[in-house]
């Protein structure tokens, strides 16, 4: 049974066959409008999400599929003490596919090794975040029209921001990436990200606090919310939350062609005025995560010879 709970669960060629495929469902959407027809698609998510959970439900409905779940773990029998992994078991008597987003770290992954369907991470705590990698991904394509030879800046809270440590793990896989690690001391990227993707991959990457240093030599530059949940105490987060703001006087040195990433919900991140700039592409990463969903349920229905 194939699941998704790492992004290094699909090759590179997988990885481009979806994306081939989520092109495909853009330019022709009836095409895929009744091929999962029947079949059913669990939601479980314990932790909020508005992005995730209704980009995946949509993807289920647009395949013609069906959706059953639930969006908070009190209105789950997790409130009641059950394990993920009878959660697991017993939801994959009733779908043909799990989405789970849990705030622990590796639920997901517990779940995978209990249920008799395909499980997809939908994001585990600070950790991973593989379907929003897809959703980056497909928006670099459309956008670069490549994933090599790419300056990436990552911007905000690269500790405790899972999108972050699962598109380094994607694009440490290309030739000629240059990563700019941007964040205040105590929002590091962590060092397990540092030594097991980054150094095996011998991707060049250098450590910051100051956007504007490296602002004029980014392709993309991928700013992040400072994840207030996975504070410890509120003062912490206070006083980090504001670390940076991205303004068009902070632009004025970037490229013309730069992408403005960002895995949303904003908060203060990017000022709205950059909205309307062209190089704003986080509202396109929002529909690009709808059509590679389909592509991924797609896939692994597929692959579970359930379609
Ligand atoms: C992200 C997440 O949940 O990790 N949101 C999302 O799924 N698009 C980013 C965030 O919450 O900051």
């Amino acid at each position: 049974m194939r699941h998704l709970i790492d992004i290094q669960n699909l090759s590179v060629e997988e990885i481009e066959d979806l994306i081939n495929v989520a092109n495909d469902i853009i330019a022709n959407p009836k095409k895929y409008s009744e091929v999962c027809r029947g079949k059913k698609l669990a939601t479980l998510f314990f932790e909020p999400s508005t992005r995730t959970r209704l980009s995946f439900e949509a993807a289920m409905y647009e395949l013609g599929g069906n959706v059953l779940g639930f969006s908070e773990a009190q209105s789950s029998s997790a409130s009641k003490g059950e394990s993920v992994a009878d959660t697991a078991k017993v939801v994959s008597c009733y779908a043909d596919i799990i989405a789970m987003r849990h705030p622990k770290e590796g639920a997901p992954l517990v779940a995978s090794m209990n249920s008799d369907v395909p499980v997809i991470n939908a994001g585990d705590g600070g950790h991973f975040h593989p379907t929003q990698t897809l959703a980056d991904l497909l928006t670099i394509q459309r956008e670069k029209g490549r994933f090599d030879n790419l300056t990436v800046g990552f911007c905000g809270d690269l500790k405790f921001g899972r999108t972050v440590h699962s598109l380094i793990s994607a694009l440490a896989r290309y030739k000629g990436i240059k990563v700019v690690l941007i964040s205040p001391e105590e929002l590091k990227l962590p060092s397990y990200v540092k030594s097991e993707v980054l150094k095996p991959a011998g991707i060049e990457y250098v450590q910051t606090e100051s956007l504007e240093e490296y602002m004029p030599e980014l392709d993309i530059l991928y700013m992040t919310r400072v994840q207030r949940e996975r504070f410890f105490n509120e003062e912490d987060y206070l006083r980090l939350k504001d670390s940076y703001i991205l303004t068009p006087q902070k632009l004025k040195t970037a490229k013309p062609d730069l992408s403005i990433m960002h895995p949303l919900p904003r908060v203060n991140e990017i000022s709205v005025e950059i909205d309307k700039d062209p190089r704003a592409c986080y509202f396109k990463q929002v529909l690009n995560g709808k059509y590679i969903r389909m592509a991924l349920i797609l896939m692994l229905l597929k692959d579970a010879g359930k379609i």
